[in-house]
């Protein structure tokens, strides 16, 4: 009998390999991005041949679907060959089923070691919870209930966002899980960590010496993480209009990229090895003043404006959304991290929706020289790293130059280094990378129990001012199409500094 693999010690950015047979069944079968994202992600590993062939997928819902019915709603939401898609759809099945009953994860057990027997999955098995938070709890339950969760070598749970929605939400959950399973049963989803430039963060930083020793407070002035987003609310007024840009985009990717920008070498690639560095530079970040939150802290709310010529409405006009609400759709936080490396070292990080332009970027800017010699070469052109993580992915330092002629001059120029130019292929979807991951027992691009909670922590002093009753007017509004609230402006500029013009 073959067994779902154990995590090995290097595991992480490695060779290509192949999972155990198994069935991956999927709770929220009949949603949004079973059908956008897991499927069509879940179809092009099946292409490269990445899969093994007895792969088996169980779509479960509520509806009353058939196998068939199921199939042609998951061909709409993939491109690619119809031979392909046949092969493939025969691996794929339909569970009718009320998540709230305990009786159905019987029915489930029973229908899954059934397809073991036609398929050779071989009990082994993988559990991707795609549905709302409040489901996670409950669903994991039931599953551990019903002996599902049992065998820690062979069965596991994919766990989406919002990993809870304040840090004792989080702890509870992971309490929760912690009854029916284990840690390493576990995969909580943050798809920042499947993204292929994520991952290269850590090459760039741990494969290279030339970084490592600038890569401290003696060198680097301050860092500004950039995730600017063009799209607006995208109809998801329930979901937003509880969470707002701080649980939706800062406590988990914001956070994640600052912990990889941050972290201190792990020992090896192992999965636990690098969370735990991970964990470690998560809990010394903290609010650069909790005492006075409006001095580290912004919320903003985008207005009615304009995007790329398109008049748009503002989001309390968005549908669903409570015309007098308070939630964030822009946040900046100045962050500090209290360790021998990054002591007194700025960590500057923003987000927001209706921004002038999608871009997701680090920026590491370096100290002045100690004596200015050059005229010209003033504070603002000071040497520059970015890491650009989309679109355009790629890195570029900035450092400063003679100008031809006879006079003196400096000026600022690039060295940029772009993936599509220098590999010719795009990068490969975020979602693929995880599953497959998930599917092979490899958690180093997963939040572990602990990190989700460190997370949490950093974020709690603003949830628990933020989440307070407010008056409208105290989010500072910005018309959609700028880059954010003047607020957020004031926040860099009180220290000296400025925002990156993206
Ligand atoms: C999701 C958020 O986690 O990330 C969305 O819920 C956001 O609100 C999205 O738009 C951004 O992801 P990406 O990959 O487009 O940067």
């Amino acid at each position: 009998m073959v067994m779902l693999q154990e995590n090995p010690l290097r595991v992480g950015l490695r060779q290509e390999r192949m999972p155990a047979p198994q069935i991956l069944t999927i709770f929220g079968g009949t949603g949004d991005l079973t059908r956008r994202k897991i499927v069509p992600a879940l179809f092009e590993l099946y292409r490269e041949g990445r899969l093994p062939s007895e792969l088996t997928l169980v779509c479960v819902g509520r509806r009353d679907w058939s196998d068939e019915y199921l199939r042609n709603h998951l061909r709409d939401g993939v491109t690619g060959d119809d031979s392909d898609w046949e092969n493939f759809a025969e691996g794929i099945f339909y569970s009718r089923g009320d998540i709230d009953d305990p009786a159905y994860y019987q029915s489930l057990g029973d229908r899954l070691a059934q397809l073991d027997g036609e398929r050779g999955t071989r009990g082994n098995r993988c559990f991707y919870l795609s549905v709302g938070p409040e489901h996670f709890g409950p669903i994991a339950r039931a599953l551990g209930d019903a002996g599902l969760l049992a065998d820690p070598l062979r069965s596991r749970l994919v766990i989406e966002k919002p990993f809870g929605r304040d840090l004792l939400s989080a702890r509870q959950l992971n309490q929760e899980l912690r009854q029916v399973c284990q840690e390493r049963q576990i995969y909580r989803i943050d798809h920042y960590l499947g993204k292929e430039t994520v991952q290269n963060l850590l090459v760039f930083r741990f494969a290279n010496a030339i970084f490592e020793p600038l890569w401290n407070r003696q060198f680097i002035d301050h860092i500004q993480i950039t995730v600017a987003e063009t799209v607006g609310l995208e109809g998801r007024a329930g979901y937003y209009e509880t969470a707002g840009a701080l649980r939706d985009m800062v406590q988990n990717h914001l956070l994640q990229l600052l912990a990889l920008t941050a972290m201190e070498a792990p020992n090896n690639l192992g999965a636990d090895s690098i969370r735990n560095e991970k964990v470690k530079v998560l809990q010394a970040v903290h609010l650069a003043d909790p005492e006075q939150i409006e001095t580290c802290a912004v919320r903003g709310q985008y207005g009615a404006g304009w995007m790329r010529g398109e008049a748009v409405p503002s989001y309390r006009s968005e549908p669903g959304v409570d015309e007098r609400s308070t939630t964030a759709t822009y946040v900046a936080l100045k962050l500090e991290i209290d360790n021998w490396r990054w002591q007194g070292v700025p960590f500057y990080l923003r987000t927001g929706k209706r921004l002038p332009k999608k871009v997701t970027e680090i920026a590491i800017r370096f100290r002045e020289v100690p004596v200015a010699m050059f005229p010209s070469a003033q504070q603002l052109n000071r040497n520059l790293l970015v890491l650009r993580l989309q679109p355009n992915e790629g890195i570029s330092l900035r450092f400063e130059v003679k100008t031809p002629g006879g006079t003196l001059r400096t000026r600022s120029v690039n060295m940029d280094f772009r993936y599509d130019t220098a590999f010719g292929q795009a990068q490969p979807e975020s979602y693929g990378r995880l599953i497959l991951d998930a599917m092979l027992g490899d958690q180093t691009l997963f939040t572990r129990a602990d990190e989700v909670e460190a997370a949490w922590r950093v974020v709690t002093p603003l949830l628990e001012n933020w989440d307070l009753p407010a008056e409208p007017a105290t989010v500072a509004p910005y018309e959609a199409g700028t880059w954010g609230p003047i607020a957020a402006e004031r926040l860099i500029e009180q220290d000296g500094r400025r925002w990156r013009r993206l």
